[in-house]
């Protein structure tokens, strides 16, 4: 694995033992992080954003996302997993949309709030919170992201149409080799 130093410390602290929910937003909120701290395992592409493992376990799992501007996310849950996001370079607008618990919390309302989050911000998401989408706002952006439990699939919410579709996740890079 081509990790940094600062990543390798990080993922040390991430498998400590009794970790809870504000010790993950604690790690991720003290993490100082440059692009140039994620360089091999940062990958661009022209036509979306990528998503780039750098570690899963039983736990949790860590993955980079490669913004060129206007790429942007569905509007997606967590499959009941916590989700902790961290811009390191760039701007991300977040849109945070509401569960709607008329029908049977499948759907979700229109866009509660949004923020545009810049270098060195955290937010923070659960299905309890609601769900979310990005937009890259800026040329580039690198964003790190942190599941607890890891996520084999999400669903993605389409809000004209009030449909819901399962999607399973997949890599663009993992640990620093191209797999897609
Ligand atoms: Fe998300």
């Amino acid at each position: 694995m081509k990790s940094s130093k600062k990543i390798l410390s990080l993922l040390q602290e991430l498998k400590k033992k009794d970790k809870d929910k504000s010790f993950f937003q604690q790690s991720m909120k003290n993490l100082q992080l440059d692009e140039g701290d994620l360089k091999d395992l940062t990958y661009f592409k022209k036509s979306n954003y990528t998503r780039n493992l750098l570690e899963k376990n039983s736990e949790f799992e860590l993955i980079v996302l490669c913004w060129e501007k206007g790429h942007k996310t569905p509007v997606h849950d967590h499959n009941g997993s916590l989700c902790w996001t961290k811009v390191i370079e760039g701007e991300v607008l977040e849109s945070v949309y509401k569960r709607n618990l008329v029908e049977n919390w499948r759907f979700c309302s229109p866009v509660a709030s949004t923020t545009n989050l810049k270098k060195g911000a955290v937010s923070f998401i659960s299905d309890k919170v609601g769900f979310h989408s990005f937009e890259c706002r800026s040329l580039k952006a690198v964003s790190l992201h942190l599941y607890c439990y890891p996520i084999e699939y999400c669903h993605t919410y389409d809000l004209s149409f009030q449909t819901k579709k399962k999607r399973e996740l997949s890599y663009d890079s993992v640990q620093g080799m191209i797999v897609s």
